[in-house]
């Protein structure tokens, strides 16, 4: 907790330590409030370095210290401000020992050892190792650990990183004891242990290398009939590494442990993943669609981890997106792989849209390798994981697959086993390729989001057609003036009919497979021999994390949306189309909503497209998007209402067709989470969602009539959702019901405040929430469900022009803030759309924020996230 301001980390002053730690020995007795750990580290100085040995410690109480057997005295070291200090070790190398105390019941920051319902686990990502026993808690120094673990019988299950060596009695009657070695050199940030009574699904999978690895979940006892799908997962994930990137499991156990109680998705800890229990349990009638495909993604990301993260680690936290940006392009391109791909696009650009975009287009905007950070916890942001994976993708259609994956397999042959930096990745990919990435490596140091425009003009006479870019990354906090980057620019031109024409500029070969690399502030390309005007489609498949300004008509929107064959641009064209409609309507202008709305009705009877598609081609642009979209100024309830009548009109036009689908034979067959039958399921709860902006009791009734005879948790979920805005007792009673029959059941129980934090009509009805007997602050996944739905999907609760609903926010990040210091944190990002609103507004979340920050005994955390929000 802070006093003072406090200070901040910078890259440029990145120094390696003087001494190196190689191997680690632990030995820990477990007790919830007094666990002893005798830690013996294998030091050596560097050559060259001098001065005392300075270890991180957080909270510790630390009982003595050892060199070479040798007690120290107190005048040879000093602990104080998170740090022991031993003032002059010796030159040689040495073997220090420390024991010290943690206490695992009071850590409700769920960082370092703690208790999760009964369960001692660990998350030491980013610097949590330190709150457990004094280290050097950075990347940059791996050691090899062997681990003895002692706690109570009743507590059967022993688990750390890598292999069993021992196990046994202790000489205590009542302990017993595992040890534990992992040959591979980690950080700290990669120990674990979880220690429980808990029960174990087993499997096995053989490696193409042909290591026979045993593979093990482990969850709360009766909870085992809800394994089976990460298993599947698990399994689906290994085989494509190895198909996909040649990229094998290298010990003989794998290890997931899933807890209730964790601050974010999932944890790659070297042969122990920690999860969320929300990522890992899964019935068809406990968990939906989004939840099945979540659990495929999230272990999957965990598992890649194994190489990309753990094998090759980051030099420093800096370096975060080295291993978040390209293991989250690795799992997009797994789920791709495994369902559709055009599908996966355009869901990964939703995500990107709705967490990303915000983030850097408001005062809270950082480059994907920032240049200085409070607080690192508050860096595992959309800009690390989701820019930084669009810019491995960014790479990957630069390089195309064959030199990617070459760069993948020189990253590894050079720095397995280190700890890298973004540079030498960057290396590799131009090693591989011949390519100089100068410019291109911008796109790590630049923040915001770039603006690209684009110009259009034809000339029947000379049968041109002409093409001007300009590009323009707009001024964030601490970063003006920024420089042209490299983008690439996947194009087409399209006949009216959808056929391709040939894409012959004037200065040839700037062209290639339909690439145009955009590296200037402005430029024009010209087509010559173009018969009649041609469609323009760009920024294909997404191929660069741009806004895109272009002066297309709408005709040719509505056109592209019947035509393009590329499944994103499609796409695109519908929701650009449709935020015209929302946006024209905002400022009062009348707008043509029918033709739009026959579009979607053309999409809906299209045969050749899959359901998934459709049902993303019907969720139009929702409030937040609209929002960033108005510019400043703007009136939430406005926003809100606008909408509902631009939906009112669509729906209505669209009647024939929905109630059509809506009334088709629902699908009977056993429950499966596959593409063909999640895309059915989607489709329909899209239209029964539509539905309700105009049918509002025919489609009360359908999703009643869903709600009752729903055969999984997906429809019987989804029912509810489709109408939740609908302000009908109705929706109430499903409600009630849903919470009757789940209450014995955590993750439906986040389910249910979810849904109601959504549809609260106002603060009140979320302090009544926060006063529920189910109500919490101390566990994540709770929290995030109330607070984080109410802040996300409420904006009109939230936005509410007497101040209530910042003010209801600004209460609870002080009540979390001593509780859990990284949860209020990421709760207080919801105040980054402030200086979007009107004049009241601002001054309601302003009031809200400067109390925060007068809060005595505010963290680091918060500190930062509110500070840089109200200053940005
Ligand atoms: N490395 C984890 C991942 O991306 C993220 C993570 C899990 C994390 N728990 C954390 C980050 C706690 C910070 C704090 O898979
Ligand atoms: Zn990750």
């Amino acid at each position: 907790m802070q006093t003072q301001t406090p200070s901040a980390v910078y890259l440029d002053q990145y120094k390696p330590t003087p001494y190196l730690v190689s191997h680690i020995d632990l030995l820990i007795v477990l007790h919830p409030q007094k666990t002893h750990i005798e830690s013996q580290l294998d030091v050596v100085r560097r050559t060259d370095a001098h001065g005392p040995l300075v270890l991180d410690g957080e909270g510790l109480v630390l009982e003595s210290i050892e060199i070479d057997g040798e007690v120290l005295s107190e005048a040879d070291y000093a602990y104080a401000n998170n740090q022991l200090q031993i003032h002059a070790p010796p030159a040689t190398a040495f073997k220090l020992k420390i024991t010290q105390y943690c206490n695992p019941q009071d850590n409700t920051a769920l960082s370092g050892l703690y208790l999760s319902n009964g369960t001692y686990c660990t998350q030491m990502e980013a610097e949590g190792f330190r709150r457990f026993a004094f280290m050097y808690d950075r990347p940059d120094i791996m050691a090899t650990y062997t681990v003895r673990i002692e706690a109570p019988k009743s507590l059967p299950i022993i688990l750390s990183n890598g292999n069993v060596l021992t196990h046994g009695n202790c000489d205590d009657e009542a302990l017993h004891y595992v040890q534990w070695h992992d040959p591979h050199p980690k950080p700290t940030y990669l120990f674990a242990l979880v220690v429980g009574d808990l029960a174990c699904v087993n499997d096995s999978f053989t490696t193409g290398e042909g290591r026979n690895v045993s593979l093990g979940i482990y969850v709360e006892k009766g909870k085992q009939d809800r394994c089976a799908w990460a298993m599947e997962c698990l399994k689906a994930s290994m085989r494509w590494d190895e198909e996909r990137f040649g990229l094998s499991y290298d010990l003989d156990v794998f290890n997931i442990v899933a807890v209730s109680d964790f601050n974010m998705g999932a944890m790659e800890n070297k042969g122990l993943n920690i999860f969320n229990d929300k990522y890992i349990l899964a019935r068809p009638d406990t968990a939906t669609d989004t939840d099945y495909i979540n659990i495929e993604r999230i272990i999957a990301h965990e598992y890649f981890h194994n190489w990309t993260g753990n094998r090759i680690t980051c030099r420093d936290w800096f370096q975060l997106c080295l291993k978040e940006g390209l293991t989250v392009f690795r799992d997009q391109e797994f789920t791709a792989d495994l369902r559709s791909r055009g599908v996966k696009r355009i869901e990964d650009v939703k995500t990107l849209r709705a967490r990303q975009f915000p983030e850097d287009q408001g005062p809270l905007a950082h480059a994907v390798r920032p240049s200085s950070y409070i607080e690192i916890n508050n860096f595992y942001t959309p800009t690390i994981y989701e820019k930084g994976a669009e810019i491995c993708r960014m790479l990957h259609t630069l390089l195309g697959e064959p030199t990617f994956r070459n760069a993948i397999d020189l990253f590894f042959e050079r720095h397995d086993g280190e700890a890298a930096t973004l540079e030498e990745f960057l290396k590799c990919m131009a090693d591989a390729s011949g390519r100089n990435l100068s410019q291109f490596s911008k796109w790590y140091e630049v923040a915001g989001t770039p603006v690209v425009t684009v110009n259009s003009e034809y000339d029947a006479d000379s049968k041109k057609f002409k093409l001007r870019l300009s590009q323009h990354t707009p001024d964030t906090p601490q970063q003006i003036n920024k420089p042209a980057l490299n983008i690439p620019i996947s194009l087409a031109l399209l006949a009216r009919d959808g056929t391709h024409l040939g894409l012959h500029p004037q200065e040839n070969e700037v062209i290639a497979d339909g690439l145009f690399e955009f590296n200037s502030s402005t430029t024009t390309l010209t087509f010559p021999n173009i018969a009649e005007r041609p469609l323009l489609s760009i920024n294909r498949n997404f191929s660069a994390p741009v806004i895109l300004r272009s002066d297309v008509s709408e005709d040719d929107l509505l056109l592209q949306m019947a035509i393009d064959n590329d499944s994103f641009n499609r796409w695109e064209a519908a929701q650009a189309s449709a935020m015209r409609l929302f946006t024209e309507a905002y400022n009062g202008r009348s707008t043509n909503v029918a033709k739009f709305a026959q579009g979607l009705v053309a999409t809906l009877s299209d045969e050749t497209l899959d359901n998934a598609f459709k049902a993303l081609m019907l969720q139009l642009p929702g409030e937040a998007e609209i929002t960033v979209a108005m510019g400043s100024g703007v009136d939430a309830h406005r926003i809100h209402a606008c909408r509902a009548n631009v939906l009112y009109e669509i729906s209505r036009i669209m009647l024939d067709k929905l109630l059509g689908l809506l009334q088709n034979s629902s699908n009977t067959g056993p429950y499966s989470a596959d593409p063909k039958n999640t895309g059915w399921r989607s489709l329909r709860l899209a239209a029964l969602a539509l539905l309700s902006f105009s049918e509002t009791s025919v489609a009360l009734g359908l999703a009643h009539m869903e709600f009752m005879n729903a055969a999984n948790m997906t429809m019987e979920l989804g029912s509810i959702s489709s109408v939740l805005q609908v302000k009908n007792e109705q929706v109430d009673q499903m409600l009630a019901a849903f919470y009757q029959r789940h209450s014995d059941d955590h993750l439906l129980v986040d389910k249910w405040f979810m849904l109601q934090a959504a549809r609260a009509n106002s603060a009140l009805d979320i302090e009544v929430l926060i006063n529920h007997p189910d109500f919490t602050f101390k566990t994540p996944n709770r929290v995030y469900a109330l607070i984080g739905s109410f802040t996300a999907s409420n904006l009109q609760a939230f936005h509410a022009s007497d101040g209530t609903g910042y003010q209801i926010l600004g209460e609870s990040i002080v009540t979390l803030n001593a509780v859990n210091p990284q949860v209020a944190a990421r709760m207080a990002n919801a105040f980054r759309s402030w200086g979007r609103y009107d004049e009241a507004r601002k001054t309601h979340s302003c009031a809200a924020m400067e109390k925060i920050l007068n809060h005595r005994g505010l963290s680091n955390d918060v500190y930062e996230i509110i500070s840089r929000t109200l200053n940005g």
